[in-house]
């Protein structure tokens, strides 16, 4: 049983401390939602397999009608684990005295008496999808498994690329790639990065790219002749653990799934998923194949990118700048999360939606109201005398002056709920 404490009463005035947030890379709470499991080729028919997950104990088993069920580890007779168990139809029985329990935890027999307890083991929402077996780590889901926003309610064609461990937090992993200074420092890009960041969902955030390729050399025009409008490179997160990049010019993309999650000491797990519209026919299916092997080739190179600083980094973000502005967004948005303890899943503290209010009062805008969910205004506005054009499709957006960075002394931020205009940073 799953002990309900009461959860803390957020709000969306509730101030973010940058320096030490509340849900980013937190170890002893984990954000509400789905995360990746275990490959589903991983899982047989008739097979169970013990599971650490978030610091929860559980048995991952196959039905033999194929669908996968997650229940809590222990059995309530005497505290064997499940996974010694076996399976037997579409039920699980303990090794133990051979208490067997129904796909939907009800104790259906108990082998030495006629008639079974009233009693029933904890199951979790569990969903197959990418190869992937993912689990939702409450009682009823609020979202769906992540889909890349491009593909929404497409077919798709998958492949899995590399399955990695890192040293350090997903979230930590995560905003590396919203990271505008590291891919001039570390990846030599030659082209600058901005983001254009929308909050789509209370689940899910977006980085699209704005800037184009520079025409300085030969290459890069030849390059820039296939992007009609900005460079290609857009990111979507699901509350922080699973997210996807999508890169390549105008007549192909490529789309990687990066679906990780943390563990007991600390780590992150991570595996990818190579993505691409379905195409139809033999010709459609080799096309697919031919670009899922392109696709691989571009997710081994992010996933082993950055891999030495996620060995070692310890993470403070003790000074941000305004270049760090696309990770202080990462983190604001993740501060809504509803989160649940790390191993008992008792909820932790609940969503803050979205406010939805468009603002009405601020001169420096060009457009008088501003809704983040309307498609016309998706761009986002220019935002005068400021250097982050989009800071108003966000309720609590910080404002950068041109060039100027500023920061409190801890690196607080206070988070702009109000309706009055950006009063982010303190005086
Ligand atoms: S411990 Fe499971 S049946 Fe006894
Ligand atoms: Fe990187």
């Amino acid at each position: 049983m799953v002990a309900q404490t009461q959860p803390a009463a957020a709000s969306s005035s509730t101030p973010v401390n940058i320096a030490d947030p509340d849900v980013f890379g937190r170890t002893d709470k984990a954000v509400e939602g789905w995360y990746w499991a275990l490959r589903s080729a991983d899982l047989a028919k008739g097979k169970v397999t013990a599971l650490n997950f978030l610091g929860r104990e559980l048995a991952l088993y196959r039905g033999h009608d194929g669908n996968v069920r997650a229940v809590d580890a222990y059995c309530p007779h005497m505290g064997a684990h499940l996974a010694e168990g076996m399976v037997e139809g579409d039920n699980l029985r303990c090794f133990f005295h051979g208490w067997t329990y129904e796909p939907d935890g009800t104790l259906t027999s108990i082998p030495c008496q006629n008639k079974p307890l009233d009693l029933r083991i904890q199951t979790w929402p569990v969903k197959e999808r990418y190869g992937l077996i993912w689990i939702y780590n409450g009682r009823e889901p609020t979202h769906d498994v992540f889909e890349v926003p491009e593909l929404a309610g497409q077919e798709v064609d998958w492949g899995h690329g590399a399955a990695f461990e890192k040293g350090c937090h997903p979230n930590i992993v995560m905003v590396n790639a919203i990271d505008e200074q590291h891919f001039t420092t570390v990846h030599n890009l030659p082209v600058k990065l901005h983001f254009d960041v929308q909050e789509r969902t209370p689940q899910l955030i977006t980085f699209d790219n704005t800037t184009h390729i520079p025409m300085s050399n030969p290459f890069l025009r030849f390059l820039g002749r296939f992007y009609a409008g900005p460079l290609t490179y857009k990111m979507a997160y699901q509350t922080g653990s699973t997210g996807s990049v999508t890169v390549g010019p105008d007549f192909l993309h490529f789309h990687i799934i990066f679906c990780l999650r943390p563990t007991s000491d600390g780590k992150a797990l991570g595996q990818t998923v190579l993505i691409t519209d379905r195409r139809r026919g033999p010709v459609g299916w080799l096309v697919n194949r031919v670009l899922l092997f392109l696709t691989k080739l571009v997710g081994d190179y992010f996933a082993h990118g950055d891999t030495k600083i996620f060995q070692t980094i310890k993470w403070k973000f003790k000074h941000p700048i305004a270049a760090d502005r696309s990770i202080i967004r990462f983190i604001k948005h993740l501060e809504r999360m509803a989160t649940v303890t790390w191993e008992e899943w008792s909820v932790e503290r609940k969503l803050v939606p979205l406010r939805r209010k468009p603002r009405q009062e601020d001169a420096s805008f060009d457009e008088p109201t501003l809704n983040p969910f309307d498609e016309k205004t998706k761009a986002g506005p220019h935002v005068a005398g400021s250097s982050f054009e989009s800071a108003r499709n966000f309720e609590d957006a910080v404002s950068f002056e041109q060039g100027e960075t500023r920061a409190d002394t801890e690196g607080n931020f206070e988070e702009s709920t109000d309706t009055e205009g950006v009063t982010p940073w303190p005086a």
